[in-house]
């Protein structure tokens, strides 16, 4: 997509060497979420260039996302985009793929090959959320808030952030959360683990800078391999889990010290 075609949807993509940053720039509408959004995101994932390794989420403005843009609640909706009522009134199998199709919006941020680090200041609400749990790290401004305001509207979270809440503090903290629809602060959430650092929202951009330096320094394929392992993990048997980490760390030392591994590290001629 052309940066004209994804500010026309309030999105920025760039790329900087290994690191690639994705920005919500509606920030007017505290970056309001639509399909639109989340077909861009989706696409950007497909085509992401190969070399990065680093994807940073971050909103314009005071906010990071006020969640799905709220004129879908209308009757007459987004332009081109139809309305909840519309979504509704498809029949089964397509209601299901638009979802599915958002979802995808989400989905890759957790794709073994790229860290993702969701930036978040201001409000993170509904599908902002989401979003940053669809990231595997988050770095906090101290002025950030959480809430899961879905089951407020009616709505459930369906924008894959519900298996990593729970995954991050616990069925019970989650359900507290997503029940009441409250406010997270930034403080808490580092203290129930959805935050990996909270800074001062003027030290956010250095925060992020810092940790994505930092993951640059390691291996690409172990670092991929290390997070295959760490995201089977929850799913698998202490028993699986090491048959899993033997199979990784086999792969490696062929890579590493096999017949062609070691030409390269030799730097010898290979065939
Ligand atoms: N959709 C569309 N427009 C929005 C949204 C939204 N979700 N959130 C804010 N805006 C617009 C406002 O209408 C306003 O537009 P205007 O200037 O044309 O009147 C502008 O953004 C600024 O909004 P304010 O409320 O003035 O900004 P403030 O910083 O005071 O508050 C806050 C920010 C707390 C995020 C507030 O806007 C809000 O509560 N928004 C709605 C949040 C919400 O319910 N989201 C749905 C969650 S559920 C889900 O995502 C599935």
């Amino acid at each position: 997509m052309t940066s004209e075609e994804l500010a026309e949807i309030g999105l920025r993509f760039e790329v900087g060497g290994e690191i690639a940053t994705i920005t919500l720039d509606r920030p007017d509408k505290r970056n309001a979420q639509t399909f639109a959004t989340w077909s861009a995101l989706a696409r950007i994932g497909r085509t992401l260039p190969e070399h990065v390794r680093v994807v940073v989420v971050r909103g314009e403005g005071p906010s990071f996302s006020a969640g799905i843009d709220l004129r879908m609640f209308t009757t007459k909706g987004l332009p081109g985009q139809g309305s909840f009522a519309s979504v509704a009134a498809l029949d089964g199998e397509t209601f299901l793929a638009r979802i599915t199709e958002a979802q995808q919006g989400f989905l890759w941020l957790r794709r073994p090959d790229i860290v993702s680090i969701a930036v978040v200041q201001g409000h993170a609400i509904g599908a902002g959320f989401q979003l940053a749990l669809s990231c595997d790290l988050r770095i906090l401004a101290d002025d950030a808030k959480f809430c899961m305001k879905e089951a407020a509207l009616g709505l459930v979270p369906d924008l894959t952030g519900t298996k990593p809440l729970v995954e991050l503090v616990g069925v019970a903290k989650a359900v507290e959360i997503c029940l009441t629809a409250r406010t997270v602060g930034a403080e808490e959430a580092l203290r129930l683990g959805l935050a990996e650092r909270v800074v001062p929202r003027e030290r956010l951009d250095e925060a992020v800078g810092e940790l994505a330096a930092a993951l640059l320094t390691t291996d690409r394929a172990a670092a991929a391999a290390t997070k295959r392992l760490l995201l089977g993990a929850a799913d698998r048997t202490l028993e699986e889990q090491s048959a899993a980490e033997r199979a990784e760390q086999a792969e490696r030392l062929r890579a590493l010290f096999g017949a062609k591994g070691a030409a390269r590290r030799d730097g010898s001629a290979q065939s």
